[in-house]
C-alpha cells in the first residue's frame, strides 16, 4: 500500500532536477503522475519528460507525460484538461517548474530580463493554481510567490485545499550544477530525491492539517513532518 494511492498528482518541469525527483516519490507512493516540461528545453540542459516517464514505467508506476510551458496560459488549460479527461480529478499540484539564473548584479537586470524570469517563477505558477552571487531578479520572483502562495492558501481554506511552499535548500540538480557558484557549497547539496518524504507529506494535507506554510527541507520532523503537531 502507498500513501498516495488512488491520488492524482500534477508535476511541472519535471524533466530534471527536483520536479523529476517528486514525480518519482509521488508514482513509488501509488499516485497518478502528471508531468510536464517545455516540449523543447531551450536550457540545453540534461533531461526529458520522457525519460521520466521511462523511469516512472519501468518502476511500475502510472505516468501521463504531456508538454508543457508553464508561461503559456493556453497550454496549461490544456494540460489541466488532458488530465482532467485520463482522471477525472486532480488532488496535487507540485508547481515546480522554475528558471535558476543566478550570477547577475542587479546592474545587468534589464526590464525585459526581469520580465521574463517572472513569467517562468511567478506567473507560471498562477497559471498552474488557481542570494548568493547576484540572485537579486531569482530572490524577488520567489518571494512573489511565496506571497503569492500564502495569499492563496487563505482563499482555497473553505474549500479544504491545503497550499504551502517546500524550500528545498541546496540541491545537486542540473540546475544548480549549470550556476558556477555552486561549486562553492556542492558538498552540502542534497540529491533531489531526499526531498520525497517532505513532498509526498505535504501532499497529503488539507486546510485543516497543514496550510499557508514556509515548510523547510531542514526543518522536516522537528516543526513540521509526520508525527509533529
Ligand atoms: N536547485 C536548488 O538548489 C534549488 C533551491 C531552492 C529552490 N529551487 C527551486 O526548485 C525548482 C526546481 O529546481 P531544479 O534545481 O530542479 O531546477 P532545474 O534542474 O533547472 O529544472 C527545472 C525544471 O523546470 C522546467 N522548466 C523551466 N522553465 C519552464 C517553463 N517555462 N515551463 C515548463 N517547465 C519549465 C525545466 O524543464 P525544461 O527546461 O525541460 O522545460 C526543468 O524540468 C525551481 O523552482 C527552483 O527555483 C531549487
Amino acid at each position: 500500500m502507498g500513501q498516495m494511492d488512488g491520488m492524482v498528482a500534477i508535476v511541472t518541469g519535471a524533466s530534471r532536477g527536483l520536479g523529476r525527483a517528486i514525480a518519482r516519490a509521488y508514482a513509488g507512493e501509488g499516485a497518478s503522475v502528471v508531468i510536464s516540461a517545455r516540449r523543447q528545453s531551450p536550457t540545453g540542459l540534461a533531461g526529458t519528460l520522457e525519460e521520466t516517464a521511462t523511469a516512472i514505467r519501468n518502476a511500475g508506476g502510472d505516468v501521463l507525460a504531456i508538454d508543457c510551458d508553464v508561461t503559456d496560459e493556453a497550454q496549461v488549460n490544456e494540460m489541466v484538461r488532458q488530465a482532467m479527461q485520463r482522471y477525472g480529478k486532480i488532488d496535487v499540484l507540485f508547481n515546480n517548474a522554475g528558471a535558476m539564473v543566478l550570477g547577475e548584479s542587479i546592474m545587468e537586470i534589464d526590464a525585459n530580463r526581469w520580465e521574463q524570469l517572472m513569467r517562468v517563477n511567478v506567473t507560471g505558477p498562477m497559471a498552474t493554481d488557481p542570494n548568493q552571487g547576484g540572485g537579486v531578479l531569482y530572490s524577488a520572483s520567489k518571494a512573489a510567490v511565496h506571497m503569492f502562495s500564502y495569499c492563496l492558501a487563505e482563499e482555497v481554506r473553505d474549500h479544504n485545499i491545503a497550499v504551502n511552499i517546500l524550500s528545498p535548500g541546496g540541491l545537486r540538480s542540473e540546475g544548480s550544477a549549470a550556476i558556477p557558484w555552486t561549486q562553492r557549497d556542492w558538498h552540502e547539496r542534497v540529491d533531489p530525491s531526499a526531498l520525497g518524504p517532505c513532498a509526498v507529506y505535504l501532499a497529503l494535507q488539507d486546510a485543516t492539517t497543514f496550510t499557508g506554510q514556509l515548510a523547510s527541507r531542514f526543518d522536516f520532523g522537528t516543526t513540521w513532518g509526520p508525527g509533529v503537531r
